[in-house]
């Protein structure tokens, strides 16, 4: 009955990401400056507006929205929200989710489970914890693996999301989905995106699947699957554990063609793709304008969808790609 949203492209948008906030209590490397700047809380939409905008798509047949941020979980009255989205699930929603650092997650396992979460998607680059400072600047292991464990005794699915950081965590993909194996958990490899700017150069750390890959098959026995779970991912199954590996790759394979996503900053920003600029503004809209007039905004927002992003990683010192950190797009 939802009259769908369908791009210029003859793509249907199914799959929203809703960033809750830019704010983050990690400072991962990649994917900000030490000295990240946030946005004045006043600019960020209210848990109301943020549920209206979600309850929006929904009513354009919109059936996964995944919480992002910065991390979600810093922002006050989450669970509040949750709670709400959780009123379509069954109801054009099929899936409510979450894609978190888990430095929280301890506490918070049970009560997204209890508010409608079934799945969360937790960002974990290394298990060394000097690494894993190193690597988030602020981040402590222990209480990470704390909220993965709590949130597996919870009932949720745990998918683990690694950025493949050459020279960081190379040595570390086997151990990566040995650990994951043993606990049951999906595991997925990233390739560093050029979003923003941090202090490194992203040439330096960037490592192709290509090469992750290979090093898995230096122990395991990787088959090419067909299946796939609505995102950019495409898996194989480890032969002998069975084990699903997805494999992220923006740079070395442009998965654009079957993009089903859009993007809303906490502000509101309707961003059509993660590494272009087109964008539509829905905060005012939405503050004086109204619902019919936010409705007639997606519409609009359909046809600035762009084919897809032109990621590149190969000259150093390059500007990136997009000015606008992941933080801030909600990844
Ligand atoms: P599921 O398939 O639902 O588990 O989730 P997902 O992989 O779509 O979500 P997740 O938050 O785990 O995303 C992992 C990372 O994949 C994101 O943070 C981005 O780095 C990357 N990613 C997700 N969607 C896109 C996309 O449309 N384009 C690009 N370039 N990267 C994406
Ligand atoms: N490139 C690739 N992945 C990134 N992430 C954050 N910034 C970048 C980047 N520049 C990842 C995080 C997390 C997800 C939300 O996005 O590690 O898994
Ligand atoms: Fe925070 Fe995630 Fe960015 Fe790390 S990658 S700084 S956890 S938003």
């Amino acid at each position: 009955s939802a009259r769908p949203l369908i791009d210029g492209f003859g793509r249907r948008i199914s799959y929203v990401r809703l960033s809750v906030t830019d704010r983050c209590d990690f400072r991962c490397t990649y994917c900000m400056p030490d000295s990240m700047t946030f946005l004045p809380k006043r600019e960020v939409l209210t848990l109301e507006e943020l549920d209206a905008i979600g309850s929006a798509f929904v009513a354009r047949g919109v059936s996964r929205i995944r919480l992002t941020g910065g991390e979600p979980l810093v922002r006050r009255g989450l669970i509040g929200l949750v709670q709400s989205l959780s009123r379509h699930l069954g109801a054009g929603l099929d899936e409510l989710t979450l894609t978190t650092n888990a430095s929280q997650l301890a506490s918070f396992a049970e009560p997204l489970r209890a508010a409608g979460i079934r799945r969360v998607n937790v960002s974990l680059d290394s298990l060394d914890p000097g690494r894993f400072r190193q690597i988030t600047r602020r981040g402590e292991l222990a209480p990470v693996l704390e909220g993965i464990a709590a949130a597996k005794a919870a009932g949720l699915r745990v998918k683990i999301n690694m950025v493949a950081l050459k020279g960081l965590n190379e040595d570390e993909i086997l151990p990566m989905a040995a650990w994951c194996a043993g606990h049951g958990f999906d595991l997925s490899f990233i390739e560093t995106m050029p979003l923003g700017l941090v202090e490194e150069d992203r040439t330096d750390r960037y490592l192709p699947l290509t090469d992750v890959r290979r090093a898995l098959q230096q122990r395991l026995t990787l088959v090419d699957s067909p299946e796939r779970t609505g995102g950019p991912a495409r898996y194989v199954r480890v032969a002998e554990t069975g084990q699903r590996l997805g494999f992220i790759t923006p740079l070395t394979h442009n998965f654009c063609e079957s993009c089903n996503r859009v993007r809303v900053t906490a502000t509101g920003t309707l961003f059509m793709c993660l590494g272009q600029e087109s964008k539509v503004e829905l905060r005012d809209i939405l503050r004086h304008e109204g619902p019919a007039a936010l409705d007639a905004a997606l519409d609009r927002a359909m046809q600035l969808k762009p084919k897809g992003h032109d990621f590149r990683i190969d000259r150093r010192a390059a500007p990136p790609a997009v000015p606008r950190h992941m933080s801030m797009t909600g990844g």
